[in-house]
Formats: structure tokens, sequence, C-alpha cells
């Protein structure tokens, strides 16, 4: 009804107003800002579930399994465990590696994604330590898992993920400051500051949101009719910019891939001209690859693809290369996928409104998948 939108015109556009709020409530009670620790008591885990871990793997469908990428070049980095992100629907039918010295963590808004439980089953059959990421209380993936961390998110109407990822995200840099700490490889000042980022966060989401909602309504006046986009990130920017792809195709019934930009050159360019527009992300802080982005870009441009750049505020240099320029306040790269996916999903949004689809329930698609 319109009294549950609060009004809005949708329950995506509340939810994606809802991601301070719900950020925040993510993060309740499990930092510490002013020693950098995470406690992650409420989901029953201490350090010794961690203990001699040899391998990680991250099991979801959809916008969750997105999340699981952005996981892996974090826990990477931070914990240095070598870490595998799977497709349920894949992992659940190959022959997967695993003992007890594997941690499997499986994501899940719903908490009832058939493959993903699957996946759950199987993985503690062979073992592993098993490890669920939930949105919904009680869910039977929830029940399952050897230890459940809930996103709190709130209920989540709209089929598009969209307060549930990022949420899924922030968990996702909670683990990693926690398994950094613990393996050593994070140091405490880093640790420090991390958490003051994820202390800013929420404000830092509200502030984003309020400021691109109106620039990108404009920009989708320009790019709804078009029938091909092309998404492009690198690093841990690349899984945003899948998901950001995911939202477009899900809701506009528009064709659009999400590609990671050294990749390009290996097919996707094939598509450039001035009808196919690509989405490009590419905050500075990305350091080598924001040098990798702009010639990416500059390879569109060359071909007349339409660029809408995603980039640091101020950056003039990109503003001068991309046709239409989005700027964002500066961050850590390892925030960074939580403020890039803000605007894709409100992006995302204004076209499929523009075009007149049925933006809360799209055809052919289900808020939970629990058939196979
Ligand atoms: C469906 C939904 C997606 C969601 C996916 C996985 O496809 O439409 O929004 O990302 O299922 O759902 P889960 O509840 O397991 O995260």
């Amino acid at each position: 009804s319109q009294a549950e939108k609060a009004g809005f015109p949708h329950f995506m556009l509340k939810e994606i107003y809802e991601q301070p709020e719900a950020i925040r409530d993510t993060l309740r009670g499990r930092l510490n800002p002013e020693t950098g620790e995470v406690d992650l008591s409420d989901a029953e885990l201490s350090p010794e579930f961690f203990e001699g871990l040899e391998r990680i793997f991250i099991v979801a469908c959809g916008t969750s399994y997105h999340a699981g990428l952005v996981g892996k070049y974090l826990f990477e980095k931070w914990a240095g465990i070598p870490v595998e992100v799977d497709l349920a629907s894949e992992f659940r039918y190959r022959d997967v590696l695993i003992n007890d010295r594997t941690l499997a963590i499986f994501i899940s808004q719903s908490g009832e994604t058939a493959d993903t439980l699957a996946g759950l089953r199987l993985a503690k059959e062979l073992s592993a330590r098993v490890l669920a990421i939930c949105n919904v209380l009680g869910s039977t993936i929830a029940r399952e898992a050897h230890r459940v961390i809930y996103t709190h998110a709130g209920p989540e109407i709209g089929v598009a993920s969209t307060k549930a990822f990022t949420s899924q995200l922030t968990i996702f840099l909670l683990l990693t400051l926690y398994m950094g700490r613990l393996t050593g490889r994070l140091t405490l000042e880093r640790a420090m500051e991390l958490s003051g980022e994820l202390v800013e966060l929420p404000e830092k989401v509200n502030l984003v949101i309020k400021a691109v909602h109106p620039v990108l309504k404009e920009l989708s006046e320009k790019y709804f009719r078009q029938e091909d986009f092309l998404y492009l990130g690198r690093n841990i920017l690349y899984p945003v910019a899948l998901e950001g792809a995911l939202k477009l195709k899900e809701i506009s019934y528009i064709h659009a891939e999400g590609y990671a930009a050294g990749e390009m050159k290996h097919g996707p360019i094939a598509l450039i001209e001035e009808n196919v527009p690509t989405v490009a992300l590419a905050p500075k802080e990305g350091g080598i690859t924001y040098e990798k982005m702009l010639s990416n870009i500059e390879e569109v441009r060359s071909r007349r693809g339409p660029v809408i750049g995603f980039g640091t505020e101020g950056d003039a240099h990109l503003a001068n290369l991309v046709t239409d320029f989005v700027g964002l306040p500066e961050v850590s790269w390892e925030v960074s996928p939580i403020l890039y996916t803000v605007p894709l999903q409100l992006l995302a949004y204004e076209i499929a409104v523009k075009r007149g689809c049925d933006v809360d329930q799209p055809r052919n698609l289900a808020k939970s998948v629990t058939v196979e």
C-alpha cells in the first residue's frame, strides 16, 4: 500500500533511501571505533572458528553472489586466505575440494534460495565450517548454518535487491576487519582508519543519495531509450559493474552487460557504437587500475560510444574524457563498492520508471527462488 511505501512511489526507491539506516543497523553493536575492534559475538563467532583456515568458499546467487565477489578482494588482501566465489547452482554440481579447514560462506537475503541451501548442505556434509550471511531472521539457510551473521537491513520488498546488498557488503567489511586483525595482516592503524570510515559511512551514503539522485534523474532522460548498456569496472569495482548491469537488466529489461574493463578488448568492444552507452567506474583511489580505466574509456570514446563516468569529485581529467560525469566523494578502496553501488541503483531505477516498467515486480522474476 501507499502507506507502507512511506511516500515513495516504489518500494525499491524507499529501500535505496533506507540504505544509510540499513548500514547503521548492520554495524550496530559490532564495531568499536575507539579500538577498531569488531565484535561478532551476536553470531557466536570467536577466533577459534577461523583458526587454521586454508581456504574460503563464498557461495550465493544473483545480487548476493556479487557481494561475495567483493568479499574475495577484501579477504585475499587483508585475511591473506585464498578465496573462491561460486554461483550456488555451479558449486553444488561440481567436485568442490573442501575439508574441515575450509570456511564456506553462504550469502542469501531471503535465506531460502534453493541452490544456495543445497550448496550449504553439501559443504556441511564435506565437513566445512559453514557461515551464513542472511537478512531474514530464522530463515532456512540461517538455521542450517553453523553460524549466521544477520545483515539487519530490514524487510526488502522490491524484487531487485538494494539495501540487502549494501548491508552484505558491510558485513564483508566487518569480517575483513575481524579476520585481518586475527591474521595480523591488517595493522591496528589501518583497522582504526577503516572502522572510522565505517562509522561515517551511513552519513556518506545519505549525502551521496541526496546529491546524485537529481543528477541521475536528469541523465536517465537522455539514456532511457537505449537498448544495450555496457558496465565496466576493475578490481574491487568489477563486481559493482556486474551488479549495476544486473539492476538495469532486472527492472528496465534493457540488455546490460557487466564486464571487467580489461577484458573489453576480448569481445564487448565489438558492440561499441553511438547507441551503446558505457557506464564506467573510475575512482582515483583505484591507483593503477584508475589509469587503466582511463585508457579503457578512451577506447570506448574513440569508437563514438557515450560514457557515463562515475569517479572522484573534482576529477577534471575523467570529467573531460567522458560524456557525462558523476562525481562521488573520496573513499577508501575497501569501502568504494558500497558508495559506487548507490548511484547505479538510482540510474537503473530512474531508467526503468521512464520506460514505464513495474519496478517493484519485474516480469518473470521472483524475490526468492525457492525451486531450482
Ligand atoms: C532472486 C532475487 C535477487 C536475489 C537472488 C538471490 O533472483 O530476485 O534479487 O539477489 O534471488 O536471493 P537471496 O535471497 O538468496 O539473496
